[in-house]
């Protein structure tokens, strides 16, 4: 059997750029097309923009890597300004959205480990969610087309009717560690969970101390970013993941992802000056 020698995870269509222009990407026979795609949604300030392209030569003259065993003053004022704007009280950064939902689902569990309950490690999720393709994450999904072949999958997922919050309360048992969802579908359509259930998974979550998860990777990473302003405080959640996409005018121009965390429900919000509208949805 013959294969190419880039691995085809993927059925590519014909657009093969070499080259980038501002909001133009140019085809290895010369032609050019309007690039609406921005890297899938993440990489929103266009190509070979002045400003992007020195300040990643200057960093890249400066300092490209050290280990996590030294401080990070450039990690720290990044994580800094996060914090100052969102929900959360920590970030946590990392390389994929779905290496930021493992992050997520391994802090849920290890929440509860440390209070002496690691028997709470099952986070129920909702059918039609994609949350990566890492094992952890197709784990997290009942989505066939994603899970296909790569059984045995790991345990500690239950999955109920998105939006439905009589089939989310009803599979909550003593094992549960607590709702892992996005708050707006991608994959399941473009499909903004209701504010009542919500608000239902938040108040279980407060009654039986359980992880109120938000995937915000993409599609919906504007409702973390506009919550701070617009959106009811009282089910916030206790972690999120999130893409850098949106808040590219406002952050440095990394690729970077993120996990976001929030030791408490009840910080008001610093005033944001992050603003978009609801994020439109492509797949990775
Ligand atoms: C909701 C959601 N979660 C997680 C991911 C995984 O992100 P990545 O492709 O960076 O691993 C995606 C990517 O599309 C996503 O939309």
């Amino acid at each position: 059997m013959s294969i190419t020698p880039l691995m085809p995870v993927y059925s590519r269509c014909g657009v093969r750029p070499v080259r980038g222009e501002g909001a133009y990407l140019i085809g290895e026979r010369g032609e050019r097309y309007l690039d609406f795609a921005s890297g899938i949604a993440v990489n929103l300030l266009g190509h070979g923009h002045p400003h992007l392209t020195k300040a990643i030569q200057d960093q890249a003259a400066t300092l490209m890597h050290v280990s996590n065993l030294y401080g990070s003053p450039q990690g720290e004022a990044f994580a800094q300004r996060l914090v100052d704007n969102t929900f959360a009280d920590t970030v946590f950064f990392t390389n994929s959205g779905a290496e930021a939902v493992e992050c997520a689902i391994k802090t849920a569990r290890a929440y509860h480990s440390s209070a002496g309950n690691a028997h709470k490690h099952t986070l129920i999720t909702f059918n039609n969610a994609f949350h990566g393709r890492t094992l952890g994450t197709i784990s997290a999904t009942n989505q066939e087309k994603l899970r296909k072949g790569f059984d045995p999958l790991l345990p500690g997922f239950a999955y109920a009717p998105f939006d439905d919050l009589n089939a989310a309360l009803d599979l909550v048992d003593d094992s549960t560690a607590g709702f892992l969802l996005e708050p707006v579908q991608g994959e399941g359509g473009i499909r903004p969970a209701s504010q009542p259930f919500l608000q239902g998974l938040r108040d279980i979550c407060n009654e039986r101390d359980l992880m109120l998860v938000f995937d915000e990777v993409q599609c919906g990473v504007s409702m973390l970013m506009n919550s701070s302003a617009s959106r009811p405080t009282s089910w916030r959640p206790q972690r999120a993941s999130a893409a850098a996409s949106r808040s590219a005018p406002a952050l440095p121009p990394k690729r970077r992802r993120a996990g976001w965390s929030s030791a408490r429900m009840d910080r008001p919000m610093a005033a944001t000056r992050w603003r978009w509208p609801l994020g439109r949805r492509c797949s990775t």
